[in-house]
């Protein structure tokens, strides 16, 4: 339907918005895809704009993530005939991840964007809080440990399968399917992450303390 379209326009624009590109280049004057690790995410802003610059592109990604899932109400209301909550639940997922899709390849920013973690943790706390909590549990204590954020994203990405598995024992079909597809996802876009784990280059992300050399 025209509602249904609609939405996953509306999805693929909102998760389009490139926060770390719009944000460096209207605060500090820079791409920060020229910088660090290249990336237009919240992480990589951190690296490279500090601490303020990077909490609110963080939040303002999850926050695409988020609203793009909850368009899934503007289908439903259009939709006539059965529909449950596992119906529902299919829009959101899809919608999520169209963000994601738009995240990834931005129309407003040469379709280079960043790697949706954030947009993608805005999604599956708007399907599945509980979910949601475990990934970033995981997620913060792998960060703790070993001060890697690419590292701690794909930890959190086995954990939203595994977590809606064999904690939550979810029952819903689609809900299954689509964190498996998240997780290969995750593992997708930290492909040179991974390069450089494997090779002890990945640059470390320090919370608390400066780096010394
Ligand atoms: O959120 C993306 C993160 O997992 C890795 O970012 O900039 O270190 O490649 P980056």
């Amino acid at each position: 339907s025209i509602y249904s379209i609609s939405a996953v326009i509306l999805a693929y624009l909102c998760g389009s918005i490139p926060t770390a590109v719009w944000l460096g280049q209207a605060f500090y004057g820079i791409d920060v895809r020229e910088y660090g690790s290249g990336n237009a995410g919240a992480t990589n802003t951190f690296r490279v704009l500090g601490t303020k610059a990077g909490l609110a592109v963080m939040i303002i990604d999850i926050a695409k993530g988020f609203t793009a899932t909850k368009l899934a109400y503007f289908i439903g209301m259009s939709v006539t005939g059965p529909h449950n909550s596992s119906q529902f639940v299919n829009y959101e997922l899809a919608l999520g991840v169209t963000a994601v899709m738009g995240h990834l390849f931005p129309v407003f920013a040469g379709f280079r964007g960043g790697k949706g973690v954030a947009t993608l943790l805005g999604m599956i706390l708007a399907v599945n809080f509980p979910a949601a909590m475990l990934c970033v549990l995981v997620f913060v204590v792998t960060l703790l440990l070993t001060k890697y954020v690419s590292l701690s994203s794909i930890c959190a990405g086995f954990t939203f399968p595994l977590g809606i598995i064999f904690v939550l024992h979810s029952t819903i079909k689609s809900e299954v399917l689509y964190s498996m597809v998240v997780c290969i996802l995750v593992l997708v876009t930290h492909q040179k992450n991974l390069e450089r784990l494997l090779k002890g280059k990945e640059s470390k992300v320090y919370l608390f303390k400066k780096k010394t050399s």
